[in-house]
């Protein structure tokens, strides 16, 4: 007993706050998206007499209808939906210099070896974001707006050069959780900075009986459009840093602008309805395209000899490369006791986990942690096959 796993209790508080928040966010998003397609489309006649579509909940029945006011109409009990947003960007934030700075640096994969050195990355990190989104608004309220083709090329191109950059820096987990965070970002850049304040004017001008102002409300409109298409680009980025095969990969930047594309795809087919089914198309296409990109380098790149593989040979090399981390007592404490489930420290626990090192190490080629440092193409090859020859113990 003690309060020895207080920081880490304070990582999972967090993210279940950080995905509650954002569940709750999303969700009423999706349901205010899926209202307007009904209320615009020739849907409508499929619901109520009078257009207004009926809804079933084992909370009762609901009939929602949009509503205008008028000039001078004061609107009584008017519910927004904005602390969401907030609260999913804070927790967020906190949790993005919780576990990419405070924890040394690890998950960043830059050898960071001074205090003052991690300060200035935290740094740099917000700043990015900050400029990021400052691009994204200017970009969107310049001229070039007009032409809505182009400027989401500008838009998606811009990203693309940041995650590249990025990718120079950090690993591949990291510019994903950092894409995703500025993604997340904009979307609550849109919330509060064009979404609210057009909103804001509208039932100003209603209540006043004056004239609303059209170039806020269109602004709003066209942000809120963007943060439907974003949120499961969001979601997509967030969780893929859980699966090395795919950020940790060679082509990683290029996986990821696929990733984007699949998933604005997959918002179109919710969010249109029937119209919107070709874009499944899209959807299995960048999916399959993601998966041959992902696949790894065969082992028949380096020379084979068939020659059984002694695991003692296998054992050292594990020992020297993967029980600094791999073990119930390691080495080094980083990332705890053994991480991801996995320690080598008797001939079992390696035979155990025998297929999942070949995953790893030889098609995903993502261990060890951040690849650093990256193991030899001979290393692998011995590795790779050792389990293929059946993972034997002599
Ligand atoms: C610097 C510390 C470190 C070293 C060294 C290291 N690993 Fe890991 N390993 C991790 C961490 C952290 C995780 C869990 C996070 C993750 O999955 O990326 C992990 C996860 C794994 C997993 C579980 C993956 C899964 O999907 O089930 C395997 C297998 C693995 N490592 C194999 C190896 C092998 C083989 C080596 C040696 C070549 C090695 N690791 C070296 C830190 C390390």
């Amino acid at each position: 007993m003690g309060w020895y796993n207080l920081s880490e209790w304070l990582d999972l508080v967090l993210r279940w706050f950080h995905v509650m928040a954002a569940i709750t966010w999303i969700g009423s998003t999706f349901y205010f998206m899926w209202l307007g397609r009904i209320f615009a489309s020739s849907e409508r006649q499929l619901v109520g007499e009078s257009g207004e579509p009926w809804m079933i909940h084992s909370t009762g029945f609901a009939l929602t209808s949009k509503f205008k006011p008028g000039p001078g109409e004061a609107l009584k009990m008017l519910h927004w939906f904005k602390r969401e947003s907030a609260l999913t960007w804070l927790s967020g934030i906190v949790l993005l210099f919780l576990v990419y700075f405070l924890s040394g640096g690890a998950y960043l994969a830059v050898k960071v070896v001074s205090t003052a050195e991690l300060i200035g990355y935290a740094a740099f990190s917000a700043a990015l974001i900050m400029i990021t989104w400052v691009v994204y608004d200017r970009l969107w309220e310049s001229a070039l707006a007009r032409r809505p083709v182009w400027a989401v090329g500008a838009s998606f191109a811009f990203l693309m050069l940041v995650a590249w950059g990025l990718s120079r820096i950090f690993t591949g987990r990291a510019v994903y959780v950092y894409v995703g965070s500025i993604l997340g970002t904009v979307m609550v850049g849109n919330v509060w900075l064009r979404v609210l304040p057009a909103v804001r004017d509208m039932t100003n001008a209603s209540e006043s009986g004056s004239a609303h102002n059209p170039a806020t409300w269109a602004s709003g409109q066209v942000r809120s459009l963007h943060n439907s298409y974003l949120a499961f680009p969001v979601v997509a980025l967030m969780l893929s840093i859980h699966r090395p095969a795919i950020h940790a990969s060679p082509l990683n930047v290029i996986v990821l602008a696929v990733l984007l594309i699949a998933f604005v795809a997959a918002r179109h087919i919710v969010v249109g309805g029937r119209r919107s089914k070709w874009a499944l198309g899209v959807v299995a296409l960048a999916l399959t395209g993601m998966i041959m990109m992902t696949g790894g380098t065969p082992l028949q790149d380096v020379q084979r000899s068939e020659a059984p593989i002694e695991f003692a040979v296998v054992r050292a090399l594990i020992t020297e490369r993967c029980l600094g981390c791999h073990s119930t007592t390691p080495a080094d404490r980083t990332f705890g006791v053994t991480p991801g489930g996995v320690s080598f420290d008797t001939p079992e626990d390696i035979r155990r986990f025998a297929p999942r090192i070949r995953q790893r190490i030889i098609a995903a080629e993502a261990m060890p942690f951040g690849n650093h440092p990256r193991p030899t193409a001979e290393e692998r090859d011995l590795l790779g096959r050792w389990v293929d020859q059946g993972a034997v113990l002599q």
